[in-house]
């Protein structure tokens, strides 16, 4: 990159490896590999950006939740979901939280028995209710009065009565940003325990005919890190829940992972230790369930770009432009989310440039690091790589200027599987029937 060298960033030591997959390895050459392909390959074979999942590590994030909550270990699929990573959680033994019928749609097409999947959501239409009764889902979770009446006015016409769980908001402020947190009483989700909604939802439940209440669920937040705010939380569910003797006590998701250098988070095992000791401490008899979605998902993957351009204005700072963007990766526009950012030709070396890796998106908040170390010899043409991108980037991607949305790998043993495709211009006019 033909620049002076800036100041050197606080984090211009090469990219710590602990947020790789699992199976990352690097050649003599000092280039990435993972799941052992060779990334680089990667992008000529499948095209730039794209999305390269670590299987294995799916697999063993997977079986880390089993070994500790067997069949109530559950897989948030709003983290990442596609065929196969439906079919890879239920064949680790998950269940799948599905949020909405387009979630639900996908899991069924994967082949995933309907009794595998929970139903999530704060606004289900009667289509999607009636979708989840027809096919069998194995919970629903009722998240206001308004879709109790719906579900009972379905009873009222089949007699079908389904197992649900309710969703309580049980006052807690999980530590994290506010668009995801979820369990304090300000919230939209679920039935609000200080006001007595709480109470009240469970003597309706119980006595209504059109559903069989079979527990309580409760989700705080997403990416928290502070294994104390579970540890209250399941006290807080547990003096609401012990009281009503019900088989199954959910406490959602929400375990965060690091993304940047210095950020550390429990491992999913530690958190089920420490959610399992709280549970033990108040007396909590009911089956616990978890919901993890990008604890599974996030570091099991990292996107490839390759780099178009790069600005650089003196005394100001330099631009890198890579070939994806806000449209791929919303989460640094939406939450400020941080990244760490390498070159895979050279994986482990020092980054002491600091430079914006933003999108081709036309506006200027469209950046996916803002403060990015990177190798002083970055240049046009480089395949640059985000690490812990597999949970909420493909799933919250959009066709933004009509930007077409990567393919997605499964790498393992060598072997690179396409599981997503690259759209193409044809795929922005299935839909368009003007
Ligand atoms: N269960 C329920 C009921 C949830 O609402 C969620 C996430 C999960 C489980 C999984 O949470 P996780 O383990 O993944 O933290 N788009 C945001 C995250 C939104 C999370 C929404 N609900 C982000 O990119 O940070």
């Amino acid at each position: 990159m033909a620049s002076p060298t800036p100041p050197l960033s606080p984090t211009s030591n090469p990219l710590p490896w602990h947020l790789l997959p699992d199976n990352a390895s690097i050649d003599d050459d000092g280039r990435l590999f993972i799941g052992g392909c060779d990334t680089i390959e990667l992008v000529r074979e499948f095209g730039s950006p794209l999305f390269v999942y670590d299987e294995d590590h799916l697999r063993a994030r997977c079986r880390e939740a089993v070994d500790a909550f067997g069949a109530n270990a559950v897989y948030a699929t709003k983290a990442f979901l596609c065929k196969a990573m439906a079919r890879l959680a239920c064949e680790e033994g998950m269940g799948l939280d599905v949020a909405t019928g387009g979630e639900l749609h996908v899991c069924l097409a994967a082949g995933v028995p309907a009794e595998r999947l929970v139903f999530h959501g704060n606004n289900k239409s009667v289509e999607e209710l009636t979708l989840a009764r027809d096919v069998g889902v194995g919970r629903i979770v009722i998240d206001s009065n308004d879709e109790l009446d719906r579900l009972e006015a379905l009873h009222a016409a089949d007699g079908r009565a389904p197992r649900v769980l309710l969703r309580i908001t049980p006052g807690i402020k999980a530590e994290t940003h506010e668009y995801v947190a979820t369990g304090q009483d300000d919230s939209k989700f679920g039935f609000t325990v200080a006001t007595g909604a709480a109470l009240e939802a469970v003597d309706r439940a119980v006595a209504s005919p059109a559903v069989e209440l079979v527990g309580i669920h409760a989700h705080i937040g997403s990416q928290v890190f502070r294994a104390d705010s579970f540890a209250s939380a399941v006290e807080t569910l547990g003096r609401f829940a012990n009281p009503l003797g019900l088989p199954e006590l959910v406490i959602g998701g929400g375990l965060g992972v690091p993304y940047v250098e210095g950020e550390e988070a429990p491992t999913i095992s530690q958190w089920a230790t420490i959610i399992q000791k709280a549970a033990a401490d108040a007396g909590i008899t009911a089956g616990l369930g978890i919901e993890p979605g990008r604890a599974i998902a996030a570091a099991a993957a990292v996107t490839l770009y390759t780099v178009g351009t790069v600005k650089y204005l003196p005394g100001i700072r330099t631009y890198v432009a890579v070939d994806g963007g806000m449209s791929d990766n919303p989460r640094p526009v939406l939450y400020g989310s941080g990244y760490e950012a390498f070159l895979p030709r050279a994986a482990t070396a020092k980054r002491d440039n600091r430079v914006r890796i933003v999108g081709k998106h036309c506006e200027s908040g469209d950046l996916l690091v803002r403060e990015a170390a990177v190798p002083g010899d970055l240049a046009v043409g480089d395949i640059l790589a985000t690490p812990v991108t597999g949970a909420y980037g493909h799933s919250m991607g959009s066709n933004y200027n009509k930007v077409l949305r990567p393919a997605v790998v499964f790498c393992r043993d060598g072997d690179a599987r396409l599981v997503v495709r690259r759209e193409t211009y044809g795929d922005l006019l299935t839909t368009d029937v003007g």
